[in-house]
């Protein structure tokens, strides 16, 4: 008779587990925030908790996509950050846990009312406005005048000069969708994204892209969340913030679990922490200036204040439900990608 000695068996399993794929960590997570902020929390996480994490970051559309192909045998146990529609969607689709959160008592009143959204599935973590940024020195060297409403971005004075995300990877453009619809009636929002292609060369995949080359000069004008300008100008860019004259809508960040998610103790542990004051400190420390969601939590000190800016009563009821998605990204491409012949590029 032959007998496996434990060292023998341990690497057995340890292969097996590698031939599968499969992953020793505690818990595994997508994360819709910035990159260094997912990264930040993540070491945070791991030092309250002693738990291994695998962290990726991803945009908000192609979380969705992932949890929905992985429906009947999920890898990911949470879904962190991201804009809160995206996540109001799969809650419509069945693909989120039911959890009511430790801190869920200290979410202030928009959070507890995206918590009772969602049906229990996902509890806000932060909220910040939508807008756009130009790079001064660029419209100062084409002596071209500058932007301040959403109706200037389709001057053709700006051909080329404009750069957004695509709605169906990213949940910032997707907010730019939503929030021109409830601002101008859905015929004409598509009229007007027919119209701002002409001035775009490229959708990037990513929400925060458009800033982040409009702060680096590759581009002149970038559409995203105005905290995501406020980090590229604090970092030295030479950005002008515009909240548009029209009026503008917002996101509301999520976090939720996946339903069936295999480890579930460790997805309650997180989803706590993001909830917590120190949780959502990780934010601030990494340089982004959302305004979070737990009370107690500290404002990070150049997050824009949304009660100045002029703001849609935003419908998350609406543009949270998935056969809306599904309509609203069915008529983008065919009306603004393939209409217009843009190219959609990372
Ligand atoms: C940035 C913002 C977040 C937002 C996210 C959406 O990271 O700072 O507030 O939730 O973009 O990302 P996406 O790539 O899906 O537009």
């Amino acid at each position: 008779m032959r007998f496996v000695t434990p060292l023998a068996a341990g690497a057995a399993i340890w292969l097996c587990a590698a031939l599968n794929g499969a992953s020793a960590q505690d818990l595994n997570v997508l994360c819709g925030v910035d990159e260094d902020w997912c990264s930040t929390m993540e070491t945070a996480f791991e030092a309250e908790t002693g738990l291994e994490v695998a962290m990726e970051r991803r945009s908000t559309g192609e979380i969705l996509d992932q949890i929905r192909s992985e429906r009947d045998n999920p890898h990911i146990d949470v879904w962190w950050g991201g804009t809160g529609d995206t996540h109001l969607q799969a809650a419509g689709e069945d693909l989120l846990e039911t959890y009511t959160p430790a801190h869920g008592g200290d979410a202030l009143p928009w959070a507890q009312n995206f918590f009772q959204m969602s049906g229990g599935k996902a509890s806000g973590v932060y909220a910040g406005a939508l807008g756009f940024a130009y790079n001064a020195d660029i419209l100062d060297a084409r002596d071209i005048s500058t932007p301040s409403c959403w109706k200037d971005l389709t001057d053709p004075r700006y051909r080329g000069l404009v750069l957004m995300a695509n709605p169906k990877s990213s949940g910032t453009a997707f907010t730019v969708l939503a929030t021109l619809i409830q601002l101008l009636g859905e015929e004409e929002a598509f009229a007007y994204l027919a119209a701002l292609a002409h001035n775009i060369p490229e959708f990037t995949t990513s929400g925060a892209a458009p800033v982040k080359a409009a702060a680096r000069g590759k581009t002149g004008i970038g559409i995203s969340f105005i905290h995501d300008a406020v980090t590229q100008k604090l970092a030295g860019a030479p950005l002008v913030i515009v909240a548009p004259c029209e009026g503008t809508g917002y996101e509301i960040g999520a976090v939720s679990i996946v339903r069936g998610a295999k480890n579930l103790a460790s997805a309650h542990r997180f989803v706590d922490f993001a909830m917590s004051p120190e949780g959502q400190a990780t934010g601030a420390a990494s340089g982004q200036n959302q305004i979070p969601s737990n009370a107690r939590a500290a404002l990070p000190p150049a997050a824009p204040d949304i009660s100045l800016i002029r703001m849609v009563d935003y419908d998350f009821a609406t543009f949270g439900s998935p056969d809306q998605r599904r309509k609203l990204l069915d008529r983008f491409d065919r009306e603004v990608l393939q209409g217009t012949g843009s190219a959609l590029t990372q």
